[in-house]
């Protein structure tokens, strides 16, 4: 009896175990506290030995898709077990007027080590409360400790007076959008002929969904949905990381990409973006190019088998390469817009074939 008991609980513990270590992607996921992991539109940065999740902070009802609390953060070990760091970027005080005052929109906030200043940079989409998504805004934010408190900079419209190396010459021409509005998911003609960029060249390009790279040289990149969503930029980051230098490359110019994931495999710059339907998944897109400034080219949606016309049913937050490891981990969402907060997290592994990369669904799966 004893002995059968003592096999019992071994077999329990082992179960436990591994069951610690997985991932179960769609799932409820809590931290050490018991509560529901709550950091939406996220990125992880790894940082001596650790692991540091930092996402959007979302709320209950349809109110806690604007920013009511700030940006949180959670550190783990293994990606599995994530302990609460707590809200690293408060929101500031209704009324104060600041950028990202509370009821503001905070997204897709990303974190990186700058080496040489020994700082963290925080860039996030920012659009300043109560004008929806016109502002089409940059934020950043710098701490000396990876957990924060993060001290809010300036919210910017990025590369104000700069053209991207590959402007051509009807970006020098007039606006031809003729003062027209636009809803972030189609354009009546393409963004060349109305000519967004130079639109906004003199007060800086629309900036919206984005992620950060840093490249082995240090050189950190400014990936985001610009041209009023039509078009995609990456923009160099100066040397501290919280501006930019004013050297960028517009691309996939009328293609609507949202929600763009970068890595860097074996010297090749890959990229994962959604097309652009608002809260809704999509069918999501891929391309590969040998230098960061391209040419890039496109390979289509990387995912495969049921639902993966819809990104099963999620949208890419970021791709996150495992130290050390030829490992890579897909992060997207899976929104909940009427209760944000019950938004979920789909993570799946990245797996390569001939050059391109696949992703998966799996119900469970390990690291
Ligand atoms: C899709 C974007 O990817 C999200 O971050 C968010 O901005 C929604 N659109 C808002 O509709």
């Amino acid at each position: 009896m004893d002995l059968l008991q003592k096999l019992l609980t071994g077999i329990l513990m082992f179960v436990c175990l591994v069951g610690c270590r997985t991932i179960s992607p769609g799932t409820v996921w809590t931290d050490d506290n018991g509560n529901v992991i709550n950091a939406h539109g996220g990125g992880i940065l790894f940082h001596d030995g650790e692991y540091y999740w930092f996402g959007e902070h979302k709320t209950e009802g349809p109110s806690g898709n604007l920013a009511q609390v700030g940006v949180h953060c959670y550190s783990s070990r293994n990606l599995t077990d994530w302990q609460d760091r707590g809200i690293v970027l408060p929101v500031a005080p209704e009324g104060s007027g600041s950028p990202i005052e509370k009821g503001c929109i905070i997204e897709r906030p990303k974190v990186i080590f700058n080496e040489k200043y020994g700082h963290f940079v925080m860039w996030f989409h920012l659009e300043p409360k109560g004008r929806g998504y016109s502002g089409a805004l940059s934020g950043v934010a710098v701490a000396d400790s990876v957990t924060g408190p993060y001290r809010f900079v300036e919210a910017v419209r990025p590369d104000k007076g700069y053209w991207p190396v590959n402007v051509q010459e009807c970006h020098y021409g007039p606006d031809r959008t003729d003062g027209m509005a636009f809803d972030g998911g189609s354009l009546p003609a393409h963004p060349d002929s109305l000519n967004i960029l130079g639109r906004d060249f003199s007060s800086g390009q629309m900036a919206r969904d984005m992620t950060l790279f840093v490249d082995d040289d240090g050189t950190a990149w400014h990936i985001y949905s610009s041209e009023e969503n039509s078009t995609l930029h990456i923009s160099e980051l100066s040397d501290d990381y919280l501006s930019h230098t004013g050297r960028y490359v517009r691309l996939f110019p009328g293609r609507f990409m949202e929600a763009p994931a970068m890595f860097k495999r074996d010297g090749k710059y890959y990229l994962m973006m959604s097309g652009c339907t608002g809260w809704a998944p999509n069918a999501a897109r891929s391309a590969v190019a040998e230098s960061i400034l391209g040419p890039w080219q496109e390979l289509g949606n990387p995912c495969v088998g049921a639902d993966s016309n819809t990104t099963f049913r999620s949208q890419s937050t970021y791709i996150l390469k495992l130290p050390g490891k030829d490992r890579y981990v897909y992060m997207g969402d899976r929104w909940n817009p009427e209760n944000p907060v019950d938004g979920r997290y789909i993570w799946l592994p990245v797996e390569f074939e001939d050059g391109v990369f696949r992703i998966r669904w799996q119900d469970r799966w390990r690291l």
